[in-house]
């Protein structure tokens, strides 16, 4: 470990690195970098390098531990061995577990567990590489995670930390400044500013604090705009007025579905055209509860129909020149494809933990 530096803040108001005092690291970020998650982030913070997965929502077992009128948040923060200059003992420790809790705390607001009665929903962050701060960057990260696997939610969370050396405020702490420095104080918010966790160690006055909550406040602000930009590069270029229509015709379904005891959440977006194909089907099938293909083939000419049973007979081997597709055999195929695929990410949960 390096030895603690003489100044931490030159005389023209520069800190070790360069930065400001209310500068934070340069971030950068990725979405989607999991093939096998249902979300996740890669997050560059300064020298910080943090990979977040989320998985589920998903059935959770054993089933004594499922919630019956929510979802529960189960958040795993872990530092590779190999993440900072000691190597790491695999496995949870004192400081793993108590930064794991905190952080699934830290999102309590925005996640909109009441979707998922019963189910459980995974984030694992995984810090890779360790620079100080490790625990607000893997909560940027899991927000962006947690977004990407489709997760509804009330807003975003980021995460900051403010902290004192030479007598001074410093917005998000180096690794000398947090080994060496008066003061480490990490903060999560919401977008409403409405702070999710708070953390300290060493010693601030009343004063101290409030303003540095005001410089996070400023620091978090920088953060949500990275993680918007991430999200419009991800997800498009919608403007506002298009997301908040999309947003209210998501809350009108969840809200029918929730008022029908039938709680199953639409989490992907859903374009208004696509709603309303949906409600178009929907009544059609209210009219006639089997929709029979047969009435449809009618308006194929023969050879069409001739055309197509033979493929049809090629690819299954058998006269299929006549189909009948009803409600029920749609529904018995979803359950059966969907159990088979919580059995497996729970493997995989289990594996993990
Ligand atoms: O990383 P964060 O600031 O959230 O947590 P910390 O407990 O204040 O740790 C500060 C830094 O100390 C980490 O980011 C690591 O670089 C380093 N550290 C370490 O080298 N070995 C540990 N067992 C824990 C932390």
């Amino acid at each position: 470990m390096s030895d603690k530096p003489e100044k931490f803040i030159d005389e023209n108001g520069l800190r070790l690195d360069g930065r400001r005092v209310d500068e934070i690291r340069p971030m950068t970020v990725e979405m989607g970098v999991l093939s096998r998650a249902d979300g996740s982030c890669y997050l560059e913070w300064g020298n910080n390098k943090v990979l977040a997965a989320v998985y589920g929502p998903r059935e959770l077992h054993p089933r004594r531990l499922q919630r019956p009128s929510e979802a529960l948040v189960r958040y795993r923060y872990n530092m590779a061995a190999f993440s900072v200059e000691d190597r790491i003992r695999p496995g949870p420790s004192r400081r793993s577990t108590e930064i794991s809790k905190v952080s699934g705390e830290a999102f309590e607001p925005v996640v909109m567990k009441q979707f998922y009665p019963g189910a459980v929903i995974d984030v694992f962050a995984e810090v890779l590489q360790a620079d100080a701060g490790t625990r607000t960057a893997a909560i940027n990260a899991a927000t962006l995670a947690l977004v990407d696997a489709g997760i509804p939610m009330k807003g975003l969370v980021a995460s900051c930390a403010v902290g004192k050396v030479d007598g001074q405020l410093v917005l998000d702490l180096n690794k000398p400044e947090d080994n060496y420095g008066d003061a480490d104080l990490p903060i999560a918010m919401t977008e409403d500013g409405e702070i999710t966790l708070l953390q300290m160690d060493g010693n601030l006055t009343a004063d101290e604090i409030a303003k540095g909550i005001e410089m996070v406040r400023k620091g978090c602000e920088q953060i949500f705009a990275i993680q918007k930009e991430a999200l419009l590069s991800k997800f498009g270029t919608a403007d506002e007025e298009e997301i908040l229509k999309e947003a209210e015709l998501q809350a009108e379904v969840a809200t029918s579905e929730d008022e029908s005891e039938d709680v199953e959440v639409i989490s992907e977006t859903v374009s208004e055209a696509e709603i309303q194909a949906e409600d178009d089907e929907l009544e059609a099938e209210d009219e006639d509860e089997d929709i029979e293909l047969q009435d449809e083939a009618e308006a194929f000419t023969d050879d069409e129909v001739g055309d197509a049973s033979d493929e049809a007979e090629d690819l299954f081997g058998e006269d299929v020149s006549e189909f009948e597709i009803t409600e029920n055999a749609e529904s018995e195929d979803d359950s059966s494809s969907e159990p088979e695929g919580a059995e497996s990410d729970e493997d995989e949960g289990e594996k993990n933990e």
